[in-house]
Order: C-alpha cells, then structure tokens, then sequence
C-alpha cells in the first residue's frame, strides 16, 4: 500500500502540520510528497510488472494515495511506446523511441497528474476542485472531477477562444471567464479564491497532483525491458515533468532495480523559455521571463514558479541539457511525427521531436543512442495549427480526368 510518509519542503526542510498545506509556512515553496517505498523488493516490481491494470495504479506503491477505493481513474498510463524506424531513419537516431500520450483519456499528459490528484481529493474529503488553464490542465481536472463526483471550477481569461473551452464544458465543469490577464489578475483570484473558498488546488502547487508524471520513469523502464535510455526528451511548461520523471527514475534506482540512469531534455518555445534560458546561465533559479506568442500554446509560460527550479535541478543532475525551437523548428517537428511515425501531435508536444532533430544535428546526441520523446498532447487539441490553403479546399469536378489532373499537382 502507497504510504504518505510526509510532506516536506524541498528547500528548507520545514515539515507542515496538515496534509492539506500546499505551500511552506517557512519560505513559501511548494511542498513535496515523500512515499516511503524502502520495503519494496524485486518481488514487488515483478508483481508490478505482471498486474493485469494497465493504467498508472499498477505503480500504487509510490503514489501518495492511501485508500485504494479512493482511486480516480480514467484509464491513464500504459500508453504505447513506439520504435519509430521511420522517423529515427530520417533524423539518424536509429533507437528512437515516441512515448505516445495522445492517448490519454482527455488528449494529454495531465491525466497522469490528475488522475493521482483527484484520487488524493476525494481522500482527503474535498467536494470542489480549480484550476485555471487555457487549455489541457482545464480539460483534464474537468474529466477526472467528473469520475470522483466533484465539483470543478475553471478559469479563464477573458477572450479565450471558446474551442479551448468546450472540452471542459463537456465533462461538466463550471468555466469562469475573468477580465485580466492569465498571469496577473487571474492568477490573483485564482489565488484568493483558493484561500476563500478552500476548494483543492490542481496547479503544480498541488505535491499530490505532481507525483502522477513519476510513472513516465516507471513505465520506460518496464516498455524497454529495464534498458535504460540514454535520452529522454519532454516538452517543458511548469516543469513537472521533468521534475517527476527524474524523481521515478531515482526512486527506482535508490531500491537497486535500475543501475543507470537516463539524460533528461528540456524542449521549450523559444517564445517562452525560462528554463532554457536558465540552464544556459548556469542559474539555480528560473527567472521569469514575458511569454511570447508561439503556435506551441501549451507550453506558452514565462514564469515557472512552483517547480522550475526543481526541474532545473534534475536536468543538471542527470547530465542532461535545455533546447529552445522556433515555431518553423516545430511546425516541422509536427509535420515529420505525423508524416513518419503516424502520430498526431500537438505542437507543443512536438517539440520533444524537434529537441531530438537538433540535438543530434549537433552531434550532443550519437547515433546509437537510446532517445526517447515524450509526445504529450493530442493534434486536435489544436487543429488550427495546421494551416489548410484556400486552394486545399477547392472542389474538383466528379471525375477521374479530374482526379488526374488534380495528382499531377501533388
Ligand atoms: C501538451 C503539453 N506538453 C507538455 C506540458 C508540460 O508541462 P510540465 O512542464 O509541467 O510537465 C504541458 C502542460 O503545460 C502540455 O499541455
Ligand atoms: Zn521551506
């Protein structure tokens, strides 16, 4: 059973007095969960490897959800990760590997972290969950809510387009649109009426909610036969990502069912790349940067307050590094994914396959390695991405001297 042994501030070490505080009385930081996992033995990990549950509760031992009746599940994890022969061919990685979250229940990566945040809720006894996201954080909260029988309250700045919040819609949520903008007057309500109101936070100031990416670590080691990659590449906002899979792999490796670990990869905008920005400074902090317009609206985030330092943390630690991509640079990634490998992908997610493209280009990745790229968001998350011609549209006459005509131009 997943045990809560406490939660803890990574910077200074405070200890709270209630499991529903968020953030340090001390300092302010996020807090974070520790599952005490040290009684796991390989006898585990085999019963792990073997359960029939496909999803991310096959690894309920290092969640920190206590009551197995209080699992919130959609269906999340155990999502394919595909040898992409053709893909590799053409960017000269011959092991690329796609981790292929397009899958998930909701279209994207937060089903991970939901799926454990929203289990913790309902333990906990919340009957009211928020968020405020443009975007795949609202559908996702939105969704899971919906499974536990909790309330979900999202907000929006005021001129979202509508098409990013039907999915939200769709599962019930209540959608408040709030005159300001994302990251100052919303986030200061969004702040107030957490604190107001005291329904359950689903930002990544939420330590339940971050522990759900750890199951990137757990399952690329179980879908590679315990290889370890040599790079795993991940489209970085907030930066849980990275955080948490760093977190999973060092978890695995401190009970000895690992003995190497893998290079993390930070892939941004270069509309908005903090973390990037950073790295290259050699900063332990992440200074907030003005997030630019960038067609990769996932990832659009100038200021990842609440982990970006962790996650900086792990992209040194593990000797990895940060790479910022033009929209061409991740046009082009999208446009090479769906054209070579079959998949999908939003642009933010491709941004991992445009990482892999230049980090190899210069010569940072070697041709035999490992490479994994996380692809975390679905396509139709943002069909307008891709841009159809007006000429693309236009009707052919029904017939096949028609048609003829029409293929000599392709
Ligand atoms: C499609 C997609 N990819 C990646 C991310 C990265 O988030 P994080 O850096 O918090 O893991 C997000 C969320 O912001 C997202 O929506
Ligand atoms: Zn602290």
């Amino acid at each position: 059973m997943g045990r809560l042994k406490s939660l803890r501030c990574a910077k200074c070490g405070s200890e709270p007095a209630s499991n529903t505080a968020f953030r340090c009385a001390a300092c302010d930081a996020i807090l974070e969960v520790n599952v005490e996992i040290g009684h796991l033995t390989r006898t585990d990990l085999a019963a792990m490897r073997q359960s029939r549950d496909a999803t991310i509760w096959r690894w309920f031992d290092f969640f920190p959800v206590e009551d197995r009746s209080c699992i919130v599940s959609l269906g999340e994890g155990g999502t394919p990760l595909l040898h992409a022969r053709r893909l590799g061919a053409r960017l000269d990685i011959p092991n690329l590997y796609l981790k292929n979250d397009t899958v998930l229940p909701t279209g994207s990566l937060k089903d991970r972290s939901n799926s454990v945040g929203l289990s913790k809720a309902k333990e906990l006894g919340f009957t009211t969950t928020t968020v405020m996201s443009t975007g795949n954080a609202a559908a996702s909260v939105a969704a899971y809510s919906a499974a536990a029988g909790l309330k979900s309250i999202v907000m929006v700045p005021a001129g979202t387009a509508p098409s990013k919040i039907v999915q939200a819609r769709a599962y019930g949520a209540t959608v408040v649109v709030v005159e300001g903008s994302f990251d100052n007057e919303v986030a200061l309500l969004y702040k107030a009426a957490v604190k107001e109101f005291g329904w359950y936070d689903c930002l990544s100031s939420n330590p339940y909610r971050d522990e759900g990416k750890k199951s990137y670590a757990y399952e690329l080691v179980d879908q590679l036969e315990k290889q370890i990659p040599d790079w795993v590449i991940h489209p970085t906002a907030g930066g849980t990502g990275i955080y948490a899979m760093w977190k999973g792999f060092k978890e695995f490796f401190s009970l000895g069912w690992i003995t190497r670990m893998p290079r993390l990869v930070a892939s941004q905008s270069a509309a908005a790349a903090p973390i990037v920005a950073a790295f290259e400074k050699g900063l332990s902090h992440v200074e907030p940067v003005v997030a630019r317009e960038t067609i990769a609206e996932s990832i659009q985030v100038g200021n990842p307050a609440s982990l970006g330092w962790r996650a900086l943390a792990a992209l040194r630690e593990s000797g990895g590094t940060a790479v910022a991509l033009t929209d061409e640079e991740i046009l082009e990634a999208q446009a090479l994914t769906g054209s070579l490998a079959g998949i999908f992908a939003e642009p933010a997610a491709a941004t991992s396959v445009g990482a892999a493209k230049k980090l190899r280009s210069a010569g940072i990745i070697r041709q035999e390695e490992i490479v994994v790229c996380n692809l975390t968001g679905h396509g139709l998350k943002q069909p307008e991405a891709i841009r159809l011609r007006d000429e693309d549209l236009r009707p052919i006459q029904p017939t096949l001297a028609a048609l003829r005509e029409q293929l000599k131009e392709v």
